[in-house]
């Protein structure tokens, strides 16, 4: 049996080198003697990260991304869908503690002074990281369509009508002249597929730096 896992394993890594890759960057990795408590706090924005996907994923499954809706189906999810009450939860806790890793992560990276040469890139990945992911928080939490994500948008939305062509920058973000059905849905697809990629995509520069200064 495990001579036949052995071969396998061999085969795939011939083509795909995942034990050379998993040995140099986690089981043969040395790290260095002064990490500490504070450098905990990037690899569990990490698995924040992928707690949002999967209880993401699992929302999507029954959330409806209409004004009409959506609503209801988040009182749906919370009372009639098998532990729907807990996925929610566990997305929109996540949330909030997804951010509590991230600026304790980035308070170590500034008291550290991760960010100093050969790192800035990493830095600026970073922040454009947490830009998007100051978005993605927004977007998500306009879309159970209650009061408070009403208004919330309002608010948010709003603060882009003091720049330059104000007006037309606020119309064009909720595709219509108030916040509206069509709001909502693109706050969906924005939410549930693009922003996500472009964080994917922000994480994967920024691990490729960090990986060139070791
Ligand atoms: C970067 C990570 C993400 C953050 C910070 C985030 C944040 C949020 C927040 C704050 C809400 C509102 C929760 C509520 O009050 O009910 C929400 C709702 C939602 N999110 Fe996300 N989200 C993320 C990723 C995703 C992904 C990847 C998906 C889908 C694949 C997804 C699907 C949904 C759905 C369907 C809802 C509406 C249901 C609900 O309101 O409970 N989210 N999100």
């Amino acid at each position: 049996m495990s001579q036949n896992t052995n071969k396998i394993m061999a085969w795939i890594d011939d083509r795909l080198p995942v034990t050379q890759t998993y040995e140099k960057h986690m089981s043969k990795y040395y790290a260095p003697k002064n990490f500490n408590f504070w450098y905990f706090f990037g690899v569990l924005s990490m698995l924040m990260l992928v707690n949002q996907i999967l209880t993401g994923i699992w929302l999507t499954m029954q959330f409806t991304p209409s004004a009409e809706a959506a609503f209801a189906s988040v009182e749906y999810i919370m009372r009639d869908v098998e532990w729907g009450w807990l996925i929610r939860y566990m997305h929109s806790t996540g949330a909030t503690f997804f951010f509590v890793a991230v600026y304790l992560h980035m308070m170590r990276a500034i008291l550290y002074g991760s960010y100093q040469k050969p790192r800035e890139l990493i830095w600026i990945f970073g922040m454009l990281i947490y830009l998007a992911l100051m978005a993605e928080a927004f977007m998500g939490y306009v879309l159970p369509w209650g009061q408070m994500s009403y208004w919330g948008a309002q608010v948010i939305i709003s603060l882009f009508s003091v720049m330059p062509y104000g007006d037309l920058l606020t119309e064009w973000i909720r595709g219509d002249f108030l916040i509206s059905g069509a709001t909502l849905n693109r706050f969906f697809a924005l939410h549930v597929v693009a922003v996500p990629l472009v964080i994917g995509l922000l994480l994967s520069l920024l691990c490729t730096c960090w990986r060139c200064t070791k």
